[in-house]
């Protein structure tokens, strides 16, 4: 097929090279962006005397034009075409005539493509950032809720100590305010123009690329062409934000399926976030968690795939950098469904208080309670850890718990023991004791809880 490129070439390239080298599929996502870039770029040519402020005008009502046509449907994308910026310009060339051919003056698709990846990024980074503020409030509205329901925290996935739901969740929300500020923080690098780089080393037009980059609200411009050109920092930056993003989803579906067995029964998820069995009746899947689960593989796939292709690449622009954005959309789309899955599940999700304070009943969780009480009464920790032990021990062989172990039996062990140690050993007291900052009371949680919500809300 001919090519707007053949300069120098004479011969046709073949089918299969043109399919194996075309981009179209899955760089169209970025029209809008390629479009608006070219406006800025043609009000820029026309503002240095480039071209003509009526050539100007003419390219831009006839990229304006494409731009609707696109939206409305009315204008088909080519799926032969190379990619999405030569789609763009030959449709205009083809509207405006000869003009059109004006437009690619002073630019490169070097810096197109890594001017329109940017905005297009940034665009999606705001929206994946609104949909964490939302799993947060999902989140944390939960906490309120659940701020007085005990449950067994765990350790190596053992009863440890008493906690409180609330505490759990809000543990979650704290990950995914640093999420949030992480993709503040990514963004900020992403909104650098490379546009003007052009090839690779810039132009000897008398070009302003400031004014193109203010037009199109960059904060900055990249200082140096090659680096404009050759730089995907962003895209490898992103991924990894996404990643991290996703690890922490995937954390929580592993333990919403966990709480959502009959083996610990915490939780119950709504009909509208699970699924049955073709064979079992009795089931009730947690598959939108395991998803986000599973999800979070391919994400970290698409992480070390960025990583790969860049790692070998001289400067500047290397055709192996077109592979930058199947993985990256794919990082985004999976953050966006896997984000909105999850503000559904959260926050239509049952809380079953009784079964997880049944739960913190049984596995002695409220045994270091008992050598603190040792130990405040003037006994070595060690010495208090010591004995506690013997009394878990003792308690197990008899089939009893802390509660219910009667004074006489603990006085056989110390006679520092007194009635009050009941009350030091009551799940409630136990959390709600645990007042220092950052820890498991009710107060601790209200206290976090208000934090959140600061620093989401303004
Ligand atoms: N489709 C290409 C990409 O995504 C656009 C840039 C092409 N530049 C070039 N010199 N062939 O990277």
């Amino acid at each position: 097929m001919a090519k707007m490129w053949a300069g120098r070439t004479a011969g046709d390239t073949s089918k299969t090279a043109d399919e194996f080298n075309s981009s179209i599929g899955f760089d169209s996502r970025m029209y809008k962006e390629d479009i608006t870039g070219s406006v800025a770029h043609a009000r820029m040519l026309a503002k240095q005397g480039i071209i003509s402020a009526e050539e100007a005008d003419v390219l831009c009502e006839g990229l304006a034009g494409i731009l609707e046509d696109i939206s409305s449907g009315k204008l088909v994308i080519d799926e032969n075409a190379e990619d999405i910026h030569m789609f763009v310009e030959e449709v205009l060339t083809k509207r405006v005539g000869d003009v059109g051919k004006k437009l690619h003056t002073a630019r490169s698709r070097n810096d197109q493509v890594a001017l329109d990846l940017r905005m297009y990024l940034m665009n999606r980074v705001d929206e994946i950032f609104e949909r964490v503020r939302i799993l947060i409030d999902a989140l944390t509205d939960q906490a309120e809720l659940h701020k007085e329901d005990i449950m067994p925290g765990y350790t190596h996935l053992q009863r440890a100590q008493p906690i409180l739901f609330g505490h759990h969740l809000m543990a979650y929300a704290m990950m995914l305010l640093r999420d949030k500020d992480r993709l503040s923080d990514c963004k900020k690098r992403m909104n650098v123009s490379p546009i003007g780089c052009c090839a690779l080393a810039g132009t000897t037009y008398d070009t302003d690329r400031y004014f193109e980059a203010e037009q199109l609200g960059f904060d900055d411009i990249a200082l140096n062409s090659l680096d404009g050109v050759s730089d995907r920092d962003f895209v490898v930056e992103l991924l990894s934000d996404i990643s991290i993003l996703m690890m922490h989803l995937s954390r929580l579906s592993e333990e919403i399926i966990l709480w959502s067995s009959w083996e610990f029964g915490f939780v119950e998820l709504s009909d509208a976030y699970t699924t049955g069995s073709s064979i079992m009746p009795q089931k009730k899947n947690s598959d939108m968690a395991e998803l986000v689960r599973g999800k979070t593989g391919r994400v970290y796939g698409d992480l070390m795939a960025a990583l790969t292709m860049l790692k070998g690449l001289p400067l500047a622009y290397n055709k192996d950098m077109q592979e930058d954005k199947e993985g990256v959309f794919d990082a985004v789309d999976t953050a966006m469904m896997s984000l909105e899955v999850f503000v559904g599940m959260i926050s239509t999700m049952k809380v079953k208080p009784d079964n997880m304070k049944r739960a913190a009943q049984r596995g002695f969780i409220n045994a270091t309670d008992l050598a603190d009480y040792l130990t405040k009464k003037g006994m070595p920790f060690r010495s208090a850890y010591k004995i506690s032990g013997s009394i878990v021990a003792y308690c197990i062989e008899h089939g009893q718990v802390l509660e219910t172990l009667p004074l006489e039996t603990y006085k056989e062990f110390s006679d520092i023991f007194e009635e009050d140690l009941y009350e030091d050993i009551d799940l409630f007291n136990c959390v709600n004791k645990r007042n220092s900052v950052g820890g498991t009371s009710v107060q601790s949680i209200e206290n976090q809880i208000e934090y959140v919500r600061r620093k989401c809300h303004g």
